[in-house]
């Protein structure tokens, strides 16, 4: 269940409410967020679309205790992350949230293996544990073969598969995803899709991802867009299509 007007139930693994996120440039106040609701439940896969500047990454990193609202308040699994210390959010951030972005993130001296692990040296796991998990993770995004390469051995779209092994080796509540096909070609892109779609339906995941792309909001079950500080459901994205593929 995806909810956007605020009448979620305590079921609801995310729950937001009255989310208000205001920056100030030069003295001027831009009002970003303004009154944003949303409910999702666990194991849904959300996308969310809108305009360059309308506040999609905002909301990400609010979700993901990565920056604080002005008002309202993020109810994960039951924790109100809104007024929690910043310690305390680093520690609820390691545990909860699994991280995506555009740029793959990946540290270029380390491998595909190391680069995974690292969450892990954070936990109080042995070695043997921790190998098992990489070894795990790797195999679930097909990169058995190339855990001991570096990153610059690997192709976008592989990269980007070390990076989603590496936002679920530490088994997250949720993951949050911003434009992870912005960097790759159609057919990565659809491999990266494929992939995240099979952490929901097999490991019941749940996806948030930003995305411009409507073919791959289309692959989540759900479409949100962000218009005017709040989000609106159902919005059919013809338009956008005619307009991007038009020429
Ligand atoms: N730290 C900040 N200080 C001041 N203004 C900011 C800050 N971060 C974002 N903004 C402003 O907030 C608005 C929303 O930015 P945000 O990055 O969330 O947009 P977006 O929807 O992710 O855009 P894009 O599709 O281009 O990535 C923009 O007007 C941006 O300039
Ligand atoms: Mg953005």
């Amino acid at each position: 269940m995806v909810k956007v007007d605020g009448s979620g139930g305590q079921s609801s693994l995310i729950q937001v409410r009255d989310l208000d996120k205001t920056y100030s440039r030069g003295g001027q106040p831009i009002d970003v967020l303004q009154g944003l609701n949303l409910d999702v439940s666990q194991g849904e896969f959300v996308a969310f679309m809108g305009p360059s500047g309308s506040g999609k990454t905002t909301l990400l990193n609010l979700l993901g205790g990565l920056d604080v609202p002005t008002r309202g308040s993020i109810t994960v699994a039951g924790d109100e992350i809104t007024h929690m210390s910043s310690s305390k959010l680093t520690e609820w951030r390691a545990r909860h949230v699994g991280f995506i972005f555009q740029m793959y993130n990946l540290i270029p001296v380390l491998t595909a293996y190391q680069n995974v692990e690292l969450p892990l040296l954070l936990t109080k796991l042995s070695k043997a544990e921790r190998r098992a998990h990489v070894e795990t993770v790797l195999s679930i995004v097909g990169l058995a073969d190339r855990m001991h390469h570096f990153p610059r051995q690997l192709s976008g779209g592989q990269e980007q598969r070390v990076t989603i092994a590496r936002a679920i080796v530490s088994d997250p509540t949720f993951l949050l995803c911003d434009e992870p096909t912005g960097d790759l070609d159609r057919k990565s892109a659809d491999e990266v899709m494929a992939l995240l779609e099979e952490l929901v339906a097999t490991h019941h995941k749940t996806v948030l991802m930003v995305t411009h792309d409507p073919l791959v909001a289309a692959r989540a079950q759900t479409t949100l867009h962000l218009e005017k500080g709040v989000l609106v459901e159902g919005k059919k994205y013809s338009g956008e299509i005619a307009a991007g593929g038009g020429a």
